[in-house]
């Protein structure tokens, strides 16, 4: 087991009993593990500020396939940056839409430039980058 330290944090009454109730609305197990949890987060956001550290996503596309030529751009961008593109998920979600969620790996700087092409080619209705981390760095 990691090498613990307790320490103590002076807080809000009010504050803390809308953290509690949080953390008890999201079935977090206890408010150590709700702290590290923000630490965490808090983490892998500075590391995608520097743009030159390893780190993987996922990007997630909503988009009509009858939009004239749209899946075939999408298929050229993600054939354009495959190594940087580690697996796609393809789901008709019905007669008219497609879900994608791309599996991205390679420098942070890189993936938001991908990510932000793919979600503003014309005719994507939502896409969003999630940021995580290889975990590598992180305890
Ligand atoms: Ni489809």
């Amino acid at each position: 087991m990691a090498d613990l330290t307790r320490f103590g944090i002076s807080i809000e009454t009010k504050l803390l009993e809308a953290f509690d109730e949080l953390v008890a609305a999201k079935g977090i197990a206890n408010r150590s593990e709700a702290i590290r949890d923000l630490i965490r987060a808090a983490l892998v956001e500075t590391e995608w500020e520097t743009s030159d550290v390893q780190t993987v996503g996922t990007v997630t596309l909503v988009y009509n396939h009858h939009t004239r030529d749209l899946s075939e751009k999408l298929d050229h961008l993600q054939h354009e940056h495959h190594s940087s593109i580690v697996s796609t998920i393809h789901v008709h979600l019905d007669p008219q839409n497609c879900l994608e969620v791309l599996v991205v790996r390679g420098k942070s700087g890189d993936i938001k430039r991908i990510a932000d092409v793919l979600i503003g080619t014309k005719g994507v209705k939502h896409g969003k980058l999630t940021m995580t981390t290889t975990g590598q760095d992180l305890v």
